[in-house]
């Protein structure tokens, strides 16, 4: 097919989503979140006070919940079985287990081919930790997005003001690194940059240049 692909990888609050879903309007591709979809059976599973360490579980949960996005008028939207959960999953509770949750093959095996699906039909910018390595090995432009991990944490911490989180700096910034240590570490499809990924640092970067950058890149 004519479907392009776009990969974005890279540690925690290195700006992916905010990048992906601005290329994404722009060049008219449908945008998947990878990441808010192992928050959302996080959520899931947290709420029916399932034991994160067990892959069992987790693939049963998984097997009953259907996660789907939708463009709204404020921008897209994640729902867990209908209900919209845009806001929930990015709760600390969730950020803080979702980790774990990711790292169980078989969870991974199900969502990576539910993410795959959403490729089948439209060109796409998908984000996450293994899109290049894993999800879409043949994705016409990979993307590996850093920055230092005191801008990433000033990031988040911006964020977090503005919706009403008070997490204190310095906690956010080892949050960050442990959750990177954690992803990068991980047996499965841990996150590294595919050999072909082309390696973009964002530190004192805005998110018009990073776009920019890209779509040089693409074009
Ligand atoms: O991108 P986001 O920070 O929302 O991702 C949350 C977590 O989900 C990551 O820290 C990682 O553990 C996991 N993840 C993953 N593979 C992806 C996307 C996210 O393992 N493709």
């Amino acid at each position: 097919t004519n479907n392009k692909q776009i990969a974005i990888d890279g540690p925690a609050s290195a700006g992916k989503s905010t990048v992906a879903k601005i290329l994404a309007k722009k060049m008219n591709y449908i945008y998947c979140d990878t990441g808010a979809m192992y928050r959302a059976l996080t959520l899931a599973a947290l709420r029916q006070n399932a034991d994160i360490s067990s892959e069992i579980e987790l693939t049963k949960i998984l097997a009953d919940i259907e996660i789907s996005f939708k463009q709204m008028a404020d921008g897209q939207h994640v729902f867990l079985n209908g209900e919209d959960v845009t806001q929930e999953i990015r709760l600390p509770e969730v950020t803080n287990s979702v980790s774990e949750v990711s790292s169980f093959k078989k969870v991974r095996a199900e969502l990576v081919s539910r993410q795959r699906k959403f490729s089948d039909s439209d060109s796409i910018v998908m984000d996450g930790r293994d899109i290049g390595t894993v999800v879409l090995p043949e994705a016409d432009l990979k993307i590996f997005l850093v920055a230092s991990v005191e801008e990433r944490a000033q990031r988040r911490y911006d964020e977090n003001t503005k919706n009403g989180i008070n997490t204190p700096f310095d906690v956010l910034k080892k949050e960050i690194e442990d959750r990177d240590t954690y992803d990068s570490t991980r047996k499965e499809s841990p996150l590294v940059q595919a050999e072909d990924a082309i390696l973009v640092d964002t530190t004192g970067l805005n998110i018009d240049q990073v776009v920019q950058k890209i779509e040089d890149l693409m074009n």
